[in-house]
């Protein structure tokens, strides 16, 4: 039973880092889109195309992808009793920060469907860099788990 039950949380845990790599590819691509697609004049064909595979990339990808991390990683933690460890509280902490980026870019993909464009290209690509670096601190914490 013991072996089933490890087996079963290592197809959990694979399932998981999957999951994580179609998040972050999305989390990477969306600003990228809404810089082309603010180089692409108001109202032109190009800007409805730009809004189009805005919307596919957050439904298809995004969205399940966001949820399947979050239930197997809170899977994950139920199974091994991580809770409690210093190292979980601190990526938890970070992957709430990585959901918050993702419900801004929601809310920014929105608004530039209606026409507002907020932010300048140089912004967007500035703000590329959060899910990179806070990435980065969450894999440290898993795999280190320093405290
Ligand atoms: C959404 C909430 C998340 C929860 C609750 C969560 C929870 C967990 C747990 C409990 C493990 C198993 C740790 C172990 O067995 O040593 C795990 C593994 C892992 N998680 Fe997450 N995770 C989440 C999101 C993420 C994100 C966003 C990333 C990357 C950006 C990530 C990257 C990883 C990696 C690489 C592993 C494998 C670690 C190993 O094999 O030692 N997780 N996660």
């Amino acid at each position: 039973m013991m072996q089933v039950l490890a087996m079963l949380y290592l197809w959990l845990k694979a399932g998981h880092v999957i999951f994580v790599i179609f998040w972050m590819a999305g989390l990477f691509m969306l600003p990228r889109f809404f810089v082309y697609h603010q180089e692409a004049p108001e109202g032109s064909s190009e800007n409805a195309i730009w809004v189009d595979r805005e919307r596919k990339l957050m439904k298809i990808i995004m969205w399940p992808s966001l949820f399947v991390v979050w239930g197997l990683g809170l899977a994950l933690a139920v199974s091994g009793e991580w809770f409690t460890q210093g190292w979980f509280l601190v990526k938890l902490a970070l992957v709430l920060v990585l959901s918050a980026y993702h419900m801004w870019l929601a809310g920014y993909a929105v608004k530039l469907a209606q026409g507002q464009r907020q932010l300048t290209g140089r912004q967007l690509r500035l703000l590329n860099e959060v899910p990179g670096v806070t990435a980065a601190l969450i894999v440290i914490m898993v795999i280190v788990k320093p405290f």
